[in-house]
């Protein structure tokens, strides 16, 4: 990033198209996937230095600019729900001059020096809903989606503990209340304890569980999992009955809605930076995650006057915490073996609390990250956990080193099987060579074999494999489909006891019957599952479905690569040299074949399932997809061209023959235009693969 200061006008231009595209990439990840991969800290610093080059220049403002938008367009699967009234979003401050400022602000527009009252309430971190009465009667229920058009979560609303279906007192024709519906920090940990025993989901924190709970087609789900909800705004109002915003707050405590019992009302800046501080040391006793603290004018009219900028109103605003850090003692430096024999760093720390959370194990990176801060075993160290992330060291304080304390050497044999380390150019992990010889390699193998995108069995967690594999239960995923076999009580003549899993700590005759019946299900598979369930170093579910869409059967798949032919493997779009040269070789090790034969003899891989319909106007066609789809998700919409015979491309080029322009096309839609190339909508691309 260039200092703003003396940025050039093109390369701001250039800045901002690739702030739009990160930030729409990180919204959609965070609201619709309830999968963000960036933490909040990062996304806070793309929106704001997009704000800041869009202040500076502001005929450089886009149309795709993440100013004008709040969140993301609705998953298309939910019904949609119009919101009169918007649900808009809050501009976010980081520091004390910030709140000085934005107080300052307030004043001036107002153009008054007199001390203004604010509420202080804690922001809470989980998902905003809208929940519309009639007649005090629960009528609809909504997310923000857009800020205009929300997902019907009506049923899910329902299905939360103490949702008020019906409201007694005074409350008009239409009163519509807004909030946010959060999990609380036990229902997380319990939840993902549970799932990680049936080797479902695990959540990365308490937001994304709330978000994949309530966002459920199916409300019996929401059901199942303890969400909480506060009320802290309304929308559309038939009746307004109060004057400042800490009249509503009292207002819909009365009528049975819970509202934060930390929310407050201030008389002056002073008073708000008490709030923020006294929340921000204890936001750790809270049990549920607040990231920093909303302060309102309290007055309606001034509310009123104030009013509001595109996205945000002027009246409030966000005042985030920072990341939250600790120091604590490294007691050790642990090797981790991954799957495919990575040798990771993770720093054992002397458990210390971190924002509320215990944390015990952070993160290194790698070899030359460790060189690179001068981490050594008995230092005192700096940790950071900001929101979704795994916790990290980010420094040490080397004043406080003991004399006697050494170098950290990373080592070049393997902690877990012993046999050598590479580190090949330029790649910045160093490997295990002893594959499934090594015991962390071979157990990582195994959890990724029955993961749910692989063979996806319930019964095989984490903690099960692990303890299969030391008791020598498992030791391939062969041995997996022998278990109902081994475990039958054996006869008189037999030599090998049985398994007699139905005695072990934790297991009963439920359980195991369970289990079995949960492998017999996977032993059917579909062959895009199955190459990705082999563990190939790169290859995902993704290239795994590209493969299979090209060899259509295992067999055929199998035996190109033992005679490493290669030809088609590279010419399909998205796998190249280095992926294939890892398949090869996957395939030429005599040990990998062996557990594939043996695998081949219990399980059946149907071929790809999708075949390609030779009469589709789409045949060898290459299309790119822009713009947000209505009727179909992106990788709906995707697949259903690749199985026509098209090809998918992400770029627009002069070899592209169709371009998809879903809702609010940006770029893409306009350099085809440019370039001529066929246009069509949604509708007409529906039609040409029915
Ligand atoms: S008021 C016009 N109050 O923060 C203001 N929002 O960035 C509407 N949030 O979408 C929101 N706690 O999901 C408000 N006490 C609180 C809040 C709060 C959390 C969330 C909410 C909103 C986002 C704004």
């Amino acid at each position: 990033m260039f200092d703003i200061r003396h940025i050039s006008e093109s390369d701001a231009k250039k800045e901002l198209e690739f702030l739009a595209k990160e930030i729409e990439k990180a919204d959609i990840a965070y609201y619709q996937n309830d999968e963000p991969y960036i933490d909040d800290a990062k996304y806070d610093e793309l929106r704001h230095r997009n704000n800041a080059l869009e202040a500076k220049f502001p005929h450089l403002i886009r149309e795709d600019s993440p100013s004008k938008r709040i969140g993301a367009k609705v998953k298309s699967e939910f019904k949609k729900v119009e919101l009169q009234v918007p649900m808009l979003s809050l501009a976010d401050i980081f520091s004390i001059d910030d709140v000085h400022d934005f107080i300052l602000g307030v004043k001036r527009f107002l153009n008054t020096s007199d001390d203004i009252e604010f509420t202080s309430e804690p922001k809470m971190d989980g998902l905003s809903f809208s929940a519309r009465y009639e007649k005090g009667v629960f009528v609809k229920g909504s997310t923000r989606g857009d800020g205009k058009i929300g997902e019907d979560i009506t049923q899910n609303l329902k299905a939360i503990k103490g949702f008020p279906l019906f409201l007694t007192g005074e409350v008009g024709e239409v009163l519509e209340v807004r909030g946010e519906v959060f999990m609380s920090k036990k229902d997380f940990f319990d939840l993902n304890a549970k799932n990680e025993q049936e080797n479902k989901k695990i959540f990365a924190n308490p937001r994304n569980a709330a978000a994949g709970s309530l966002r459920q087609l199916d409300a019996r789900i929401t059901e199942q999992r303890n969400l909480s909800f506060i009320v802290y705004t309304w929308g559309e109002v038939s009746q307004v009955l109060w004057n400042t915003q800490k009249e509503f707050l009292d207002y819909v405590k009365k009528l049975g809605f819970p509202v934060n019992p930390y929310n407050t009302l201030c008389k002056n800046e002073d008073e708000l930076i008490k709030s923020f501080n006294y929340l921000m040391e204890n936001r750790a006793n809270l049990d549920y995650d607040i990231d920093g603290i909303v302060y309102k004018v309290n007055d309606l009219e001034l509310q009123k006057r104030l009013g509001f900028l595109t996205r945000t109103p002027r009246w409030a605003v966000a005042h985030k915490f920072p990341p939250e850090q600790a120091i604590t003692r490294l007691n050790d430096i642990r090797i981790q073996v991954g799957r495919t024999g990575a040798l990771t760093p993770v720093a054992d720390l002397e458990p210390i609390n971190v924002g509320g959370v215990i944390v015990k194990h952070a993160t290194l990176h790698n070899e030359d990250e460790i060189k690179r801060k001068d981490v050594r075993v008995g230092d005192f160290v700096i940790i950071q956990r900001a929101g979704d992330v795994i916790p990290q060291v980010i420094g040490v304080l080397k004043e406080k080193r003991a004399d006697d304390i050494k170098e950290f050497v990373f080592p070049n044999i393997c902690p877990q099987c012993g046999a050598h380390t590479i580190r090949e150019e330029d790649e910045a992990v160093r490997r295990c060579t002893g594959g499934l010889s090594c015991p962390a390699q071979a157990i990582e193998m195994l959890k990724h074999f029955v993961s749910r995108d692989a063979f996806n069995i319930e019964g095989l967690g984490d903690k099960v494999i692990e303890d299969f594999y030391n008791d020598g239960i498992i030791k391939t995923p062969y041995d997996i489909f022998t278990i109902e076999e081994r475990n039958k009580p054996q006869d008189l003549f037999s030599t090998i006891p049985s398994l007699n899993l139905e005695n072990r700590d934790g297991w009963g005759t439920k359980s195991v019957i369970k289990l079995i019946e949960a492998i017999n299900k996977s032993k059917r598979i579909s062959l895009q599952k199955f190459i990705y369930a082999l563990g190939i170093r790169q290859v995902g579910i993704a290239t795994a479905y590209l493969i299979a869409k090209h060899y259509i059967s295992f067999e055929n798949f199998m035996k190109c690569m033992r005679e490493k032919d290669i030809q088609l493997l590279i010419s399909i779009d998205g796998i190249g040299s280095a992926i294939a040269k890892d398949i090869v070789e996957f395939f030429n090790e005599e040990h990998n074949v062996v557990v594939i034969n043996n695998l081949l003899k219990v399980v059946k891989v149907d071929d790809f399932e999708g075949v390609i319909n030779n009469n589709s106007l789409l045949l060898d066609k290459t299309i790119v997809f822009t713009g947000t789809l209505v009727t179909l998700t992106r990788s709906e919409a995707k697949s259903k061209a690749l199985s026509n015979g098209a090809k998918v491309a992400g770029s627009v080029s002069l070899n592209t023959d169709f371009v998809v322009a879903g809702e609010s096309a940006g770029s893409k839609l306009k350099k085809a235009q440019e370039l001529g190339i066929k246009i069509i909508s949604e509708d007409e691309f529906t039609q040409m693969i029915s």
